[in-house]
């Protein structure tokens, strides 16, 4: 993993906006792994300003989220579809065709799964996949557990990530309780990981996934198998090589 440290978050959102939209400029119709949550707002800004300005065209990319919520209307503000349209597709020239998000709504999950790893392992490997980082060391919506799954699946989610993300919401009540997520498979079988850990709060978790010891119970840490990760921090954190 290559770790960059920023003083503070705009040079950073720019960083890690340039690395995303490098990988365009090398291939018009390159594959974006996308995330959501708090970390990638300022890069999408970032990578609207740019369109806004002439600099990119992201007419041909596409695009596959990491995760959706299960039972909450696509309308609903605080989906990831949602969020998506708001912060970036709305105003770039994407062809929403080529977005794709799981359906947390599906009449059957178990096949949604599988259309969208069909789909996924179709037009993959996805060639940048930008990531954030639960406080527990979730990627994507994939919690600490015994196991982990390689493909897209149904998720419980834990209740420090249901209080992590009650923010967003009205109440904890309203955070809903289950999550569609790619796997820890389709999540490294990308060409490349852009992890971007934004706040000091998060320090003690990136210090394990970068130095601590490779385990389901903090699923990051299995981004050290990978061998194209960069991470973009404004915490205070070092690589320990020993
Ligand atoms: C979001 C996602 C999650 C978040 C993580 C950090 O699509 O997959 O893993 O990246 O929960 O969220 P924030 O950035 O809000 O701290």
């Amino acid at each position: 993993m290559i770790l960059h440290k920023f003083k503070n978050q705009a040079e950073l959102d720019r960083v890690a906006a340039d690395l995303m939209m490098s990988v365009v400029r090398g291939r018009p119709n390159a594959v974006l792994g996308m995330a959501t949550g708090g970390s990638p707002v300022g890069l999408y800004q970032e990578m609207v300003k740019s369109y806004k300005q002439g600099l990119i065209s992201f007419k041909e990319v596409r695009t596959f989220n990491l995760d959706e919520y299960v039972g909450l209307a696509v309308t609903h503000p605080e989906s990831y579809r949602s969020f998506m349209q708001r912060n970036l597709f709305d105003h770039i020239d994407i062809d929403l065709k080529n977005t794709h998000v799981p359906n947390g709504n599906a009449a059957d999950i178990e096949a949604e799964c599988r259309r969208y790893d069909e789909a996924l392992y179709q037009q993959g490997p996805v060639d940048m996949q930008l990531l954030g980082i639960g406080h527990n060391g979730h990627i994507g919506f994939n919690e600490p557990d015994t196991t982990l799954s390689r493909f897209t699946h149904k998720v419980t989610l834990k209740e420090d990530t249901r209080e992590a993300n009650k923010r967003f919401f009205n109440s904890l009540d309203e955070v809903p309780t289950h999550a569609v997520t790619m796997g820890m498979g389709s999540i490294l079988h990308a060409k490349s990981i852009l992890l971007v850990v934004k706040g000091q709060e998060k320090a003690e978790i990136l210090d394990r996934t970068l130095n601590g010891p490779i385990t389901t119970q903090v699923p990051a840490t299995l981004l050290q198998t990978h061998p194209r990760v960069i991470v973009l921090t404004d915490c205070d954190v070092n690589y320990k090589l020993s």
